[in-house]
C-alpha cells in the first residue's frame, strides 16, 4: 500500500471520506447520530480587542477532532493569545461514527458564536469553549443552564386535562430521572434506563470529578421535572446533560441494568429466542458478509473516483473556505436555493467567489457527486456560471462557483426601480443568452447532455455587463430532487414546472424549454408567472391576448418602444411555443435560437399551453391566504385534465 506515505492530512481527508461511506451504508438503518439542536448558546466572554481569533479558534478545533478522532472525550487547552479551552464529548452509547458524525455536526454549527464563546447541546454530544477561562470543572452555572421541553405529539397534550394520568406520568418520569440519575452515579457519569413508558439518560462530561457529577446530576435531575407534563424534557448543564422522554431515543443494548428478575415465562422465552437466536446469527452472519463485500466495492470505487477528482485540480480545502466565507458569516450569505444555501467568499489570493454548502440527502451522493463535479467542470459556457472546484474533506460538502457581482434575474425583473435598467435589447440578449447557455448544456458543442431542472429567474445571474449566467446546474440531479422539490420549493417553481414533469416525473431537455418559455414570457412581460391576477396566470393573460393578436399589449409598460413593438410579439409567440403543453410540439433550444436570430424564420403557431382552464386559480386567490398544499393537489389534478386532453389532441 502507499498509504505510508500519506501526510496527515490526507489522512483525515479519508477519514471523513470514510465515515460519510459509514454513515450511508449503516447509520440510516441501524443506529442514529442524534444531531438534533437541543441548544446553542453564546457565551460573554469574547477575545481581548487586537487578537486574531480565527487562527487559534481553527487550532482549537483541529486539536479537539484530533482527539475525538478515537474517543468519546476531548479537552484541550490553547496556550495562545487569548489562551482558549475547550471540551468536547460524546454521549456514551454512541458508537464511534456515530460519535464522530455529532462532532462534526456539533463543530460546523458551532462558529455562529464567533467572536463570542458558545457551547453547543446536541441530543448525542456537546461541545464548547472559552477565552481565558479554565471550565473543565464546572458543573452548574445560574446564568446559562436551562431546561428544553418539547412535545411531540398530541396524546400527551389532551391528557393534560386528565388529571390522574398526568399525575402517574409526572411519578414515572420522577422514576425514571430518580433512577438514571443513580445509575449514572455508580457508573462513571453515564446511564441510561427505560420504565414505565419513560426513556431517560443522563451523562456527565468525563472532566468532572465524581462529586461535581454528582452535583450537576442531582440539579439536572429536580430542573428537568418542570417539564412534566411534556413528553420530552432535557436539562442543559454546565457539566452534564440529562433527557428523558417516552420514545425510546438512545442505542439499544445501552440500559442492561433494566431488568427485573427472570420468571419461568422469562426462562421459557429465552430458551426459544436462543433456538431462534442460532438461524437468525447464521442468516445475519450471510447479510453482514454480504454488506461488507457490498462496501468494499463501493470503497474501491470511491477511492477511483475520488483520486480522479485530487488530479482534476479542482479540489478545495475546506479550512480554507471556511475562512474565505469567515465561517459562513450570515452577512456574506448571498442566497438561499433548493439545493443549498451560497456564501460570498474570499479566497487567499485575492479572488472572490461563491460557495456554496450542499444539503444532501441520498445515500449515494457521494458517487454522485464526484461524477457531477467532473462533469460540470468539463462544460464551460460563457452564459453558464463557472464551477471552479468542490471540497469533500470537511464534515459538509462545499462548491465553489465564479462569483457574479450583479445578483439574480428576479431581483432586477420584479424591482420596481431595477427593471427599468432594463432595455428591451437588453431583455432580448438576455433571453438569447439563456438559450445559448441552455443549448449547450443541452448537448450543442460538446458530446454531454445536462438537464437543468429548475430554469428560473433567480437561477439566471447578471455580470457586470447584464450578461446572463445560468447557475444551479447538473447538481441538482444527484441532490434527491424528486420529493424535495414537490415539498420546498414548488411554491417558486410551480409557474416553471413542465406537466409532465411535475405530474410523472418525466424528465428531458424539453421540460427546461418549458420553463425557458416561462421565463421568455416574464422577461418581456416583466411580470411574475406565478403572482396570480383576478385574469388568471401571466401565461394565461398572454394567451389571451394572442388569440386576439394583441400580443403589443403584454409587453412591459417601461420598456415600450419602437424596437420592442416590433420584435416583442415575435419573442412572446416563443415563448408560447415552449410552453405548449404537449412534449413534441415544443422546439429544441436550438430552434428557438434559431428563431431569435434568423429574421426570416417564420415562428410556428403555438398551441394553447397548459395551465389556463384552470378555475383553480380562483380559490386561490378569492381567500388571499391559501394553503399550499391543497392548491399543488388541485393545480395537479387540473394539469393532469389539460396536459392529457391537448396531449392528445397534439399527436391526432
Ligand atoms: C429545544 O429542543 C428542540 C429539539 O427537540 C429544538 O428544536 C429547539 O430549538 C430547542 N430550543 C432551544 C431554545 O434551543
Ligand atoms: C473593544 O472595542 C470595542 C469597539 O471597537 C469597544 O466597544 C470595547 O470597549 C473595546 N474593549 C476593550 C476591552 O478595549
Ligand atoms: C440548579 O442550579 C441552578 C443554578 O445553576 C440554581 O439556580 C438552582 O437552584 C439549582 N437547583 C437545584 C435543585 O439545586
Ligand atoms: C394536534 O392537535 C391539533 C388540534 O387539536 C391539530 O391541529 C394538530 O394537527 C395536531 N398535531 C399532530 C402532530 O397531530
Ligand atoms: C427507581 O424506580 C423505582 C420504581 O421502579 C422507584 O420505586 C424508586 O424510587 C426509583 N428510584 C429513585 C432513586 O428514584
Amino acid at each position: 500500500m502507499e498509504s505510508m506515505g500519506f501526510s496527515a492530512l490526507k489522512q483525515s481527508y479519508w477519514r471523513w471520506v470514510f465515515l460519510f461511506i459509514f454513515s450511508f451504508l449503516f447509520h440510516t438503518c441501524f443506529s442514529d447520530p442524534r444531531i438534533t439542536n437541543a441548544g446553542l448558546f453564546c457565551g460573554d466572554s469574547r477575545p481581548p480587542n487586537g487578537t486574531n481569533y480565527v487562527p487559534t479558534f481553527t487550532e482549537l478545533m483541529k486539536q479537539l477532532s484530533n482527539q475525538m478522532n478515537d474517543n468519546h472525550f476531548a479537552s484541550y487547552h490553547l496556550n495562545s493569545t487569548p489562551p482558549m479551552y475547550g471540551l468536547a464529548q460524546c454521549h456514551e452509547d454512541l458508537d464511534q461514527t456515530d460519535c464522530l458524525l455529532c462532532h462534526a455536526e456539533a463543530r460546523t454549527r458551532i462558529p455562529r458564536c464567533l467572536p463570542r464563546s458558545a457551547r453547543i447541546f446536541l441530543d448525542g454530544c456537546f461541545l464548547r469553549y472559552e477565552y481565558n477561562r479554565d471550565f473543565f470543572h464546572e458543573s452548574v452555572s445560574p446564568t446559562f443552564d436551562t431546561v428544553n421541553c418539547s412535545s411531540n405529539n398530541n396524546a400527551t397534550a389532551l391528557d393534560r386535562d386528565q388529571n390522574s394520568r398526568m399525575i402517574s406520568f409526572g411519578r414515572n418520569v420522577d422514576h425514571a430521572v430518580g433512577n438514571v440519575t443513580s445509575i449514572a452515579l455508580r457508573r462513571n457519569g453515564f446511564g441510561v434506563v427505560g420504565m414505565d413508558g419513560v426513556y431517560a439518560l443522563a451523562q456527565c462530561w468525563d472532566s468532572l470529578t465524581p462529586a461535581e457529577c454528582r452535583q450537576c446530576l442531582q440539579n439536572a435531575s429536580e430542573t428537568v421535572r418542570r417539564c412534566v407534563p411534556n413528553d420530552e424534557g432535557r436539562a442543559l448543564n454546565a457539566g452534564c446533560y440529562l433527557r428523558y422522554s417516552t420514545t425510546r431515543f438512545y442505542t439499544e443494548g445501552a440500559d442492561s441494568e433494566g431488568h427485573h428478575g427472570y420468571s419461568i415465562g422469562v426462562i421459557i422465552a429465552i430458551v426459544s429466542a436462543l433456538s431462534a437466536f442460532v438461524t437468525v446469527s447464521v442468516s445475519a452472519a450471510y447479510v453482514i458478509y454480504a454488506r461488507l463485500s457490498k462496501r468494499k466495492r463501493e470503497l474501491k470505487n470511491l477511492g477511483r473516483i475520488s483520486k480522479r477528482f485530487d488530479r482534476s485540480g479542482l479540489k478545495f480545502k475546506y479550512e480554507t473556505l471556511e475562512k474565505a466565507t469567515d465561517y459562513f458569516s450570515p452577512s456574506r450569505k448571498l442566497g438561499q436555493g433548493g439545493a443549498g444555501s451560497v456564501f460570498m467568499g474570499i479566497l487567499p489570493d485575492g479572488r472572490t467567489v461563491a460557495v456554496k454548502r450542499l444539503i444532501y440527502n441520498t445515500r449515494q451522493w457521494v458517487d454522485d457527486f464526484f461524477n457531477e463535479v467532473n462533469l460540470i467542470s468539463i462544460i464551460q459556457h460563457k452564459n453558464l456560471v463557472k464551477l471552479l472546484g468542490a471540497s469533500i474533506e470537511g464534515p459538509e460538502s462545499l462548491l465553489v462557483y465564479e462569483y457574479v457581482p450583479n445578483k439574480s434575474l428576479d431581483q432586477f425583473l420584479f424591482d420596481e426601480e431595477k427593471s427599468k435598467l432594463l432595455t428591451w435589447k437588453q431583455r432580448f440578449d438576455i433571453i438569447a443568452g439563456i438559450a445559448e447557455g441552455l443549448a449547450h448544456l443541452h448537448g450543442g458543442g460538446s458530446h454531454v447532455r445536462i438537464i437543468h431542472r429548475d430554469i428560473k429567474s433567480s437561477n439566471v445571474l447578471l455580470d457586470e455587463n447584464l450578461s446572463p449566467k445560468i447557475a444551479d446546474f447538473g447538481l441538482v440531479r444527484c441532490l434527491g430532487t424528486e420529493r424535495s422539490h414537490l415539498s420546498t420549493g414548488i411554491a417558486g417553481t410551480l409557474g416553471y414546472m413542465a406537466p409532465e414533469y411535475l405530474i410523472r416525473g418525466q424528465l428531458s431537455e424539453k421540460a427546461d424549454v418549458y420553463s425557458f418559455g416561462v421565463l421568455v414570457i416574464e422577461i418581456v412581460c416583466g411580470k411574475k408567472n406565478s403572482s396570480f391576477t383576478k385574469s388568471g396566470s401571466l401565461l394565461q393573460t398572454v394567451w389571451t391576448l394572442y388569440k386576439t393578436n394583441a400580443l403589443a399589449e403584454a409587453v412591459d409598460l417601461s420598456i415600450r418602444d419602437e424596437m420592442s413593438a416590433k420584435q416583442a410579439p415575435g419573442v412572446l409567440q416563443i415563448g408560447l411555443l415552449c410552453t405548449q403543453a404537449s412534449v413534441l410540439l415544443r422546439p429544441s433550444m436550438a430552434e428557438v435560437i434559431q428563431m431569435l436570430t434568423d429574421k426570416d424564420y417564420e415562428i410556428p403557431m403555438p398551441n394553447q399551453p397548459p395551465f389556463l382552464n384552470a378555475n383553480v386559480l380562483g380559490t386561490a386567490t378569492s381567500s388571499g391566504s391559501y394553503s399550499t398544499d391543497s392548491f399543488i393537489s388541485n393545480a395537479l389534478r387540473k394539469i393532469q385534465s389539460s396536459g392529457t386532453s391537448s396531449e392528445s389532441s397534439g399527436t391526432r
